[in-house]
């Protein structure tokens, strides 16, 4: 359970957005009308680079006389309305609440804006308090394949329409599906979610033949902001996605104002570059780690995934050339979150210290027993943590 949102009843919604635009730097980031309340809704992040998950503010309007905000506004005037609080099973929710002899003003949980599912109870029987309960559903990611090169890039596209974007890049071996789904399945709540797959990974062409480098895929991240006109585009991105979102920000300051990156590094030695190559030679992981061998298949494509390992062997080999020198990263001055986990099997923790260092703008979050797969966050207080940062403008 958990404080989703407060919702505060309005003649007209700009002036209160204005106030609080210029009284605390917010802007309204998404605006859904929802036909059957009679409402529209205007929503405000209360996020901020610390904190844990914090409620939204949500404005409404109504849209007709006989909506239940107009009813209200004549009978209390303008002010708070509702607290909403989201629920992981509404249904039990709502029976709980019949339980407790709370009426519940629908038989059936309705459609609410935001991607949820909405009750409300009555509020006589709440101390005249107004509560909504809520349980975020996931509308279908939609794929799009946008071409490049000589083949196409797929990338996954969900959440709000109008909502700030965001471009989720993944790490070497990965994809969406393999490893970023899961915390986008939290940011599309907030954000309009862009998850590249990129070249020769997941859904993405394979480009045979080709030498991959950091260009390359930062050529694909580019194709993004581009097919898509991305403006005031914020960036996560996993371990090489991390290196990706490093060098975008570089190539791209008018259209990335802020980014996050994981498990990311900037220096490789000659023995930590073995250390990874090593168990990345197909007949050692078919034989080592046959179950990760399969789904390395299922993702990339029965045909594909071996000669994905060679090029990405050899894309890890070169890593000692020093991609990311430190005069480049001065250079990159939008603010950037540089989280690490203390167990990184790869990646001792003076790396992300040397990033945090160098970066003019930089902020360091270390998550205590992590070792480098992303699959080993916990996805719905990790995105929370990134998604506050990212939102916040301090
Ligand atoms: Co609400």
């Amino acid at each position: 359970m958990h404080l989703e949102h407060l919702g505060i009843a309005v003649s007209d919604a700009a002036p209160l957005a204005g106030l609080i635009r210029d009284l605390l730097g917010r802007d309204v980031y998404k605006t859904e009308v929802v036909e059957r309340e009679g409402v529209r809704t205007h929503f405000i992040s209360a996020a901020s680079a610390g904190g844990a998950r914090p409620p939204k503010l949500e404005l409404l309007e109504a849209t007709s006389a006989e909506s239940p905000v107009s009813r209200h506004i004549e009978r209390r005037g303008e002010g708070m309305h509702h607290l909403a609080f989201e629920v992981g099973d509404i249904r039990a929710a709502m029976q709980k609440a019949r339980e407790l002899g709370i009426r519940v003003l629908a038989d059936e949980p309705k459609a609410g804006a935001d991607g949820k599912v909405i009750a409300f109870l009555h509020p006589r029987d709440t101390h005249g308090v107004l509560i909504e309960l809520c349980e975020s559903i996931r509308t279908e990611p939609e794929w799009q394949h946008i071409n490049h090169g000589d083949g196409s890039l797929a990338v996954q596209i969900s959440g709000p329409e109008g909502a700030p974007p965001l471009l989720v890049l993944h790490g070497a071996l990965g994809s969406t599906e393999l490893e970023t789904d899961r915390l986008v399945r939290h940011w599309e709540q907030t954000f309009r979610v862009y998850a590249l797959d990129f070249e020769a990974h997941g859904r993405s062409s394979p480009v045979a033949g080709q030498t991959l480098t950091f260009d390359r895929f930062t050529d694909n991240a580019s194709a993004v902001l581009e097919a898509f006109d991305l403006h005031d585009v914020r960036v996560f991105g996993f371990s090489m996605g991390g290196g990706v979102a490093l060098f975008a920000a570089l190539r791209h300051p008018d259209r990335i104002s802020r980014f996050a990156v994981h498990g990311v590094n900037v220096q490789w030695d000659e023995k930590e570059v073995r250390d990874m190559v090593f168990p990345m030679a197909p007949e050692r992981m078919e034989a080592a780690a046959p179950r990760w061998a399969q789904r390395l298949a299922d993702v990339h494509g029965a045909d594909n995934w071996r000669d994905l390992v060679h090029r990405m062997i050899d894309f890890t080999r070169h890593l000692p050339n020093n991609p990311f020198p430190d005069e480049l990263l001065q250079r990159i001055t939008q603010p950037t979150l540089v989280s690490t986990g203390d167990s990184d099997r790869y990646f001792p923790l003076r790396h992300a210290f040397h990033l945090r260092e160098t970066l003019p703008n930089a902020r360091l979050w270390v998550i205590p027993g992590l070792d480098h797969p992303i699959q080993g966050v916990d996805a719905e207080a990790f995105s929370n943590q990134i998604a506050n940062y990212l939102l916040s403008d301090g």
